[in-house]
């Protein structure tokens, strides 16, 4: 036994009950705790009971849920119409359907590639109004009266467009799934005046992703359509 510690007084330990004070005292510190614990639990079962009851009673009051907009029909369709490579498509389709689904599920034009169908990739890429858009992300129903260019509308016949033929020329794509977004983006790309640079390039096109890594093809594949025709004039 150590020499400075002193003897201990039994009148110093606190009294325990043995009918299960001692539990109290462990568990919730004190016997108060305990039974405001007890009451809590009492009340939440009373709660989970109720809770249909109280649900309904809420949904009942609810505000009326308002009124879908003027070109969706009383059966859950919309009626669209999708202009796509020059040729006007009318559609009824689930107003949740994305652009990307209603050109390969409905229209048939699968060219354009669902990878990630997060926004992620850009193997969805097609041009709106000129402009590169992810058809993964947008409702199809947001396009009426829109100018929608797919990789199937880019070349002039039999003639590919500068982008497509540079591609080609370079080698840039090897198993190809992603080529039809990074075109579409390429295409997009020299219209808006990114290409100066091969940096610049690889900065614009950095939301079309290639697993191949077929990148510096890609790269000198723009800059040869550029180089060509001084930036193609688009769709
Ligand atoms: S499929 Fe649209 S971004 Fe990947
Ligand atoms: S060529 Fe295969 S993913 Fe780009």
């Amino acid at each position: 036994m150590n020499e400075d510690s002193e003897p201990l007084d039994p009148g110093d330990l606190p009294d325990i009950d043995p009918a299960g004070a001692l539990d109290d005292l462990l568990l919730f510190g004190n016997p108060e705790t305990r039974r405001r614990f007890l009451k809590q639990v009492a009340g939440t079962s009373a709660a989970i009971t109720l809770g249909p009851a109280l649900m309904r009673m809420g949904s009942a009051g609810a505000a009326e849920v308002p009124a879908p907009p003027a070109n969706v029909a009383s059966v859950g369709t919309a009626a669209v119409h999708l202009k796509i490579n020059g040729k006007v498509h009318a559609l009824e389709i689930d107003p949740r359907v994305t652009l990307l689904d209603a050109l390969r599920e409905r229209l048939n034009l699968t060219g354009s590639k669902k990878g990630c169908d997060h926004g992620q990739c850009g193997a969805c890429t097609v041009l709106v109004n000129g402009r590169r858009i992810n058809s993964c992300l947008s409702f199809a129903v947001t396009h009426e009266g829109d100018e929608i260019t797919t990789i199937e509308g880019l070349a002039n016949g039999e003639e590919l467009h500068p982008v497509q033929a540079a591609f080609i020329e370079h080698d840039g794509f090897q198993c190809g799934y992603c080529t039809p977004g990074q075109i579409c983006s390429a295409v997009a790309l020299l219209k808006e005046g990114h290409a100066k640079t091969d940096s610049e390039i690889r900065e614009w096109m950095s939301g079309n992703l290639c697993r191949c890594g077929a990148y510096p093809n890609i790269v000198a594949a723009i800059k040869e359509a550029q180089g060509k025709s001084g930036g193609p004039k688009g769709a």
